[in-house]
C-alpha cells in the first residue's frame, strides 16, 4: 500500500513538472505569406534559429491557403490565435516597397485585436523575400508601421552577424530584419549567408521572447469563423484529397469570376499540365477513364474555388449548380453515371453544402480534346 502511494505521488510530481515545463516554454508563431516559396525558405531558417533555444517552440503558419505544392501543406493561421503566442515573426514578399497584399489583407482583419490591445507588448520581428531588393528596407519599415500601431515590441537585427558574410556578392542583410533577393541568380537564393542571418535573427528573437514571456497579457478575443479555416485543410488531408495547382487560363478569360456572392468556374481535365485521358468516350477512352477525368476536373474546380475565397473554403455557402459536358457518341445515354463522380466528390468535401442542382450533356467535341468539361456555380460569403 505504501509502495503504491509512493508511485502515485511520483506520477503526480512528474505530471506537475511536465505542466510547469510546458508553461515556461515560450511559443513563437512564424507567420508568412509567400507566393513562390522564397519567404518560406527564410521562415524555415528563422524557425530553426528559434528552436535552437530548447525553451522555445516555433510553428510556421501562413496567412492564407496556397495551391503552390511547396506551400500547400503549411497550416493557415487565424487572426484570433495571434494573442496566444509569446512572439510573432512576420514574413512576406516585398510588393512595390511594401508588404504583400496577402499579408496586408490578413493584418487588416486584426482590427478587433488592436482595439482590444491584444498584441500590446508582444515581441515581433520581420523578414522578407524580395526580387532585386529594390525598396526592401522601405518594405520592412512598412511592416514595422503596422506592428507598431498594435504596440508590439519590434526586435531589430542591427548589424548582428554581418561581419562574417561574403561581401563580394549582394546580400539581403538589413538592420530591420533579414531579406533575400530571389531574382539575383548569381548564386542560389537565399544565399548561405542570408540563411545564416535568418537563423541568427530567429535565435535572437527567441531569447527576447523568452525574456518578455509573461510581461504582457494574452487577451482572449472571441473565436470567429476564421478559427475554422483550418478545418478544411485537415478534412482534405484526412480524406487524402490533394488539390492541384490552379490551372492558368489559355485565353483572354479568368479562372473564375465572382458576381455578388456567386462564383462561376469552368474547368477541363487538366492534370499536371496535360489533359488526363483525352478523347471521345467509346472511341479513344472508356467509361472508367472518363470518370477519372471527371474527378480531376472537379478537383481543378475546387482548387479554383479555394483561390476565389482567399484560401478559406469555410466561406463556401453552397454548391449551386454543376454542369457536366462529356465528349460522347450521339447514341450515348449514361452521362449521369459519369457525372456522379464529380457530384460525390463535391458532397464528400462540402457535406450538405455540396448538394447541388445538376445538368449533364454530351458534346461531339470538347476544347483541347478533354473528355469532360465541368461548369460550376458556388454561393460564397
Ligand atoms: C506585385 C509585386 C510587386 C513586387 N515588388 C517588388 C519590389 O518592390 N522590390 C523587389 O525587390 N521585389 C518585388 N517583387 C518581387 C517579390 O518580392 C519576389 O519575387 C519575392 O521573392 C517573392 O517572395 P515569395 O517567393 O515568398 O513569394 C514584387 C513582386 C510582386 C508580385
Amino acid at each position: 500500500m505504501k509502495k503504491l502511494s509512493t508511485v502515485f505521488v511520483l506520477i503526480l510530481l512528474l505530471k506537475i513538472t511536465t505542466v510547469m515545463a510546458q508553461d515556461t516554454k515560450a511559443k513563437i508563431l512564424v507567420l508568412i505569406h509567400s507566393d513562390n516559396g522564397g519567404t518560406y525558405e527564410l521562415a524555415k531558417e528563422i524557425a530553426s534559429g528559434i528552436e535552437s533555444n530548447k525553451n522555445v517552440a516555433a510553428v510556421i503558419k501562413q496567412v492564407k491557403g496556397s495551391s503552390n505544392p511547396k506551400l500547400a501543406n503549411i497550416p493557415v493561421a487565424t487572426v484570433d490565435e495571434l494573442p496566444s503566442y509569446d512572439g510573432i515573426a512576420f514574413g512576406s514578399p516585398v510588393y512595390f516597397g511594401n508588404i504583400s497584399t496577402g499579408m496586408s489583407e490578413f493584418l487588416s482583419k486584426t482590427v478587433n485585436l488592436w482595439t482590444n490591445h491584444a498584441l500590446e507588448g508582444m515581441p515581433a520581428t520581420v523578414f522578407m523575400s524580395a526580387g532585386s531588393g529594390a525598396g526592401k528596407e522601405l518594405a520592412l519599415q512598412a511592416f514595422w508601421n503596422s506592428l507598431t500601431v498594435h504596440g508590439m515590441v519590434l526586435i531589430s537585427n542591427g548589424i548582428r552577424g554581418t561581419d562574417n558574410i561574403n561581401k563580394a556578392i549582394p546580400q539581403g542583410n538589413t538592420v530591420l530584419g533579414i531579406t533575400s533577393m530571389a531574382s539575383l541568380k548569381d548564386v542560389e537564393r537565399p544565399t548561405k549567408d542570408e540563411r545564416g542571418l535568418a537563423e541568427l535573427q530567429g535565435r535572437n528573437f527567441a531569447r527576447t521572447a523568452l525574456a518578455l514571456k509573461g510581461t504582457f497579457s494574452k487577451k482572449q478575443t472571441s473565436v470567429t469563423i476564421s478559427e475554422k479555416s483550418q478545418d478544411f485543410d485537415d478534412l482534405l488531408k484526412q480524406k487524402n484529397i490533394i488539390l492541384p495547382q490552379v490551372p492558368q487560363p489559355a485565353g483572354n478569360y479568368k479562372p473564375f469570376v465572382r458576381s455578388g456572392n456567386l462564383v462561376f468556374i469552368n474547368q477541363v481535365a487538366l492534370k499536371e499540365g496535360k489533359i488526363l485521358n483525352p478523347g471521345k468516350l467509346g472511341v479513344d477512352v472508356n467509361e472508367q477513364q472518363v470518370k477519372e477525368a471527371a474527378k480531376a476536373t472537379m478537383l481543378n474546380v475546387i482548387a479554383v474555388l479555394k483561390e476565389a475565397v482567399g484560401g478559406d473554403l469555410n466561406k463556401v455557402k453552397q454548391c449551386v449548380q454543376l454542369t457536366g459536358i462529356f465528349n460522347t457518341k450521339d447514341d450515348y445515354t449514361k452521362h449521369a453515371d459519369l457525372m456522379n463522380v464529380a457530384s460525390d466528390l463535391t458532397v464528400e468535401v462540402f457535406g450538405e453544402k455540396g448538394k447541388h442542382a445538376r445538368a449533364t450533356l454530351g458534346a461531339s467535341s470538347i476544347p483541347v480534346n478533354s473528355s469532360v468539361e465541368i461548369q460550376a456555380v458556388f454561393e460564397v460569403e
